[in-house]
């Protein structure tokens, strides 16, 4: 089975170099632009195609990675040839393979394909790409016959896979979001009141990274229960209180709510401990009235 990429960005040409260094046989690019094609085709030591068409006639499977919102017009332009036993996959995360409207019909198989990993770097984040879990969604019963075949592909490259179906993508990606993207602004928050204790914006991130990195390997290596320290996990009701008079109302909304949630991985760790008063101060600073209560 020979593999071809439509768009040449950060997962193109990662997942190509990734699948050459492991033995898959990748059949080459193409993109949008020329320049982009060609440079991935240097990069994994595959083919540059000039047009869709040349590269679908070459491959048995075609990824798209190309941008959520261009995959269906791809998918459209593909359509016009003939699809027979092609398997096409996307890599979204958030979209599942219905956006391959008719793929039954062209006798064609569809797959969305999603590294659960931040791909940053179109010349580095392949040699991370072990570490990803792959999760495999099939667009009907006829794709479900060979998706097989990706899962022994990911596997065999020492990746875990795991299958999930078109209705839960949604709800798959925004845990991702939670997991990666979301971590970003709450970063992002913590350096802006960093820099209103004095720090530039320079020092404030570097200031906080050695607590950031060790939480994050922390939360990695224990366990999230295991690894919660901090004012919540100890029910220092004081030092919440003062945290709340302090915050700008801006930050004060998602202290109060991630707080909420920490007292429920605290109660795991401490089943003894007392957070009744801090559930208290959380509950009813947040705007709700005493009789709201269950
Ligand atoms: N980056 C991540 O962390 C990550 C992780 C998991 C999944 N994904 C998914 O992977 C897919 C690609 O994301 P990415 O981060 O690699 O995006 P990207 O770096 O922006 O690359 C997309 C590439 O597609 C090319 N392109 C755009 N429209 C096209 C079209 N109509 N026809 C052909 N090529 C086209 C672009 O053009 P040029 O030819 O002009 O360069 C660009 O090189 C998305 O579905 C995304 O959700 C991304």
């Amino acid at each position: 089975m020979k593999i071809g990429f439509v768009g040449a960005g950060k997962v193109g040409f990662s997942l190509g170099k990734y699948m050459t260094e492991h033995g898959v046989s990748v059949s080459g690019y193409y993109s949008k632009s020329s320049d982009s094609a060609r440079e991935a085709s240097e990069f994994t030591n595959t083919k540059y195609f000039d047009s869709i068409e040349e590269i679908l006639s070459d491959s048995d499977v075609l990824f798209l990675t190309v941008p959520d919102g261009a995959i269906k017009d791809v998918w459209d332009s593909l359509k016009q040839y003939s699809l027979t036993g092609k398997f096409i996959c996307h890599c979204s995360g958030a979209m599942s393979s219905s956006v391959f409207s008719g793929i039954g019909q062209a006798k064609a198989f569809g797959y969305s394909i999603h590294p659960l990993f931040a791909v940053c770097d179109k010349l580095q984040s392949y040699r991370e790409l072990s570490r990803a879990y792959f999760t495999i969604e099939y667009s009907d019963e006829e794709s479900k016959k060979h998706c097989m075949y990706f899962k022994d592909m990911f596997e065999k490259m020492g990746n875990e896979v795991r299958f999930i179906s078109a209705g839960q993508k949604v709800l798959y990606h925004s845990a991702a979001v939670f997991a990666s993207n979301l971590v970003t602004g709450l970063y992002s928050y913590a350096t802006e009141l960093l820099q209103e204790c004095g720090f530039d914006e320079e020092s404030s991130e570097k200031a906080l990274a050695p607590l950031f990195m060790n939480n994050c390997e922390n939360v990695v290596s224990k366990g999230i229960v295991d690894s919660l320290t901090g004012p919540v996990e100890r029910a220092d009701s004081d030092t919440i209180k003062k945290h709340m008079e302090a915050l700008p109302k801006e930050q004060l909304g998602i202290y109060k709510d991630l707080s909420e949630r920490l007292i429920k991985v605290a109660k795991q760790k401490n089943p003894d401990r007392d957070y009744s008063i801090i559930e208290n101060e959380l509950y009813y600073q947040n705007g709700n009235e005493v009789t709201d209560r269950k």
